[in-house]
């Protein structure tokens, strides 16, 4: 941590405390509570955590008022036209681009842990064959820790390397279990021949009646959604990943606190939300009747894939994926999809609406994504576990950083308290 650049003076009843402050290399300065409650004896209140830096970090800069996002500093449009996944979970979680002989090194350790144990495909046949994705996910990631005790010790440096290598490598192993489970079709091994993505789409689609040829048009799609995905600062399954992780327990349990987190609709769940409402909008003459529920504040219904805490401007990625949507639309000859046409006069109309420009909501990285997954093949239930394979890297980035930052403390925020003062039993004939 810098020196304080400068102190700010908090003043009340009468009395004045002097805070650090610290200047980043980019973004806000911050203001140095961690004294706050011993020396002046207030908490300070962020329900939200709109204003509350939780750490410090290297990994990603978010500039939301530009839409600017960067990884280690490259801004995420040119790795994602650029680089590849795997390559940016190496930038994510060493700081630097590889070498050609790293890179070479770090595909090979990656693609020689993508099989997961095999007694975990029990775990599968465990569920309902209707259960969510996401809820499958959850379990068995959780269950790592059942079985990968010798990566489990987060004091170990190298047990750490080796939880991270294994829970990058595996996950697009576990999601396409959980897919394939979900529509009754024998799980596919892994293949060392096949690249990350191509991987990924061939122990989803393959089957064992035919041979399948993994679509170089489909395959770079998905690596560049990887990419989109990968790690975005401190949102909420990041967050919760950090706090699970500061309690000291195992990287696998952390991890899948993360996916439990990243389900909701109002986070990673809403790709899946996303292109479900524009399939009940389902053509562009009902696309004003939404935008006016969507400003109406007696009605619960939200825009999905709009908005974003820290984005007040377009989510870079958004623009990317948009880009992407024309270009795999147009490759697989579905170019006059109607949901994306839905898409593009909704995203034209809401961006010309006052509500939305006062607001400053813009399309997020949900927006376009589903479209192009469903394209790609998949139902909307693979959605968020895609992005939750895709963050896994951002997540252990995050955890990595954290538990080898020696001031690392367990989380534990305090509260503004508006229950009862203390007040004696009253037994129950008496009440
Ligand atoms: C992700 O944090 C991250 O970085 C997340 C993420 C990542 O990569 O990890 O970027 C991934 O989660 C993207 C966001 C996906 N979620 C959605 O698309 C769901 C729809 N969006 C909203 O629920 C909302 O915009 C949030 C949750 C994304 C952000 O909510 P905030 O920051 O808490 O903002 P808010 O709810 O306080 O909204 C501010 C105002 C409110 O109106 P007022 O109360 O001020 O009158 O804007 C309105 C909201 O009602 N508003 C919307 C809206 N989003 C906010 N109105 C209609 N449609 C929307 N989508």
């Amino acid at each position: 941590m810098t020196d304080p650049a400068k102190t700010a003076t908090l003043s009340f009843d009468g009395k004045s405390f002097e805070l650090p402050m610290y200047s980043p290399t980019a973004g806000p300065d911050v203001v140095d509570i961690r004294k706050l409650y011993a020396d002046a004896g207030v908490f300070t209140y962020d329900p939200g955590f709109t204003s509350t830096a939780s750490c410090d970090s290297t990994i990603t800069y978010i500039d939301g008022g530009e839409g600017v996002l960067l990884h280690r500093g490259y801004p995420i449009d040119q790795l994602a036209s650029k680089s590849h996944y795997l390559e940016v979970c190496y930038l994510l979680l060493y700081g630097e681009l590889p070498t050609a002989a790293q890179l070479e090194d770090f595909e090979t350790r990656v693609t020689r842990h993508t099989m997961i144990h095999e007694q975990m495909h029990n775990f599968f046949r465990g569920f309902r064959r209707d259960a969510h994705p996401m809820a499958t996910m959850v379990g068995v990631v959780g269950a790592m820790s059942a079985f990968y005790h010798d990566s489990t010790d987060i004091n170990d440096p190298w047990q750490r390397e080796v939880a991270s290598i294994r829970l990058i490598a595996k996950m697009p192993t576990i999601a396409a279990m959980a897919y394939k489970y979900s529509i009754g079709q024998p799980f596919n091994y892994p293949r060392n021949d096949l690249d990350y993505a191509a991987n990924f789409l061939h122990m989803c689609f393959a089957v064992p009646a035919e041979k399948y040829e993994v679509n170089p048009i489909l395959s770079r799609a998905m690596d560049r959604i990887f990419i989109l995905h990968a790690d975005h600062e401190q949102n909420a399954s990041t967050s919760t990943v950090r706090l699970a992780s500061s309690s000291g327990a195992n990287p696998f349990a952390c991890i899948a606190a993360g996916i439990a987190c990243l389900w909701g609709p109002a986070h990673g769940g809403a790709n899946q939300a996303c292109l479900e409402m524009l399939k009940e909008i389902g053509s562009v003459d009902r696309i004003p009747e939404y935008i006016e529920r969507a400003k109406d504040k007696n009605d619960p219904f939200r825009l999905m894939g709009f908005g974003h805490r820290v984005y007040k401007n377009f989510d870079p990625r958004a623009k990317v994926m948009k880009q992407s949507a024309d270009e795999v639309l147009d490759l697989l000859g579905v170019d006059n999809n109607p949901l994306l046409q839905v898409a593009k006069e909704l995203e034209r109309i809401a961006l010309q609406d006052e509500y939305f420009a006062d607001k400053k909501l813009f399309p997020n990285v949900d927006f376009y994504s589903g479209i192009i997954l469903e394209a790609m093949g998949f139902p909307t239930s693979m959605f968020t576990p895609i992005f939750a394979l895709s963050r896994t890297v951002g997540w252990i980035s995050q955890w990595k950083e954290m538990i080898g930052d020696p001031q690392m403390k367990i989380g534990r925020p305090r509260q503004l308290y508006l229950g009862e003062t203390q007040r004696d039993y009253v037994n129950v004939e008496d009440r």
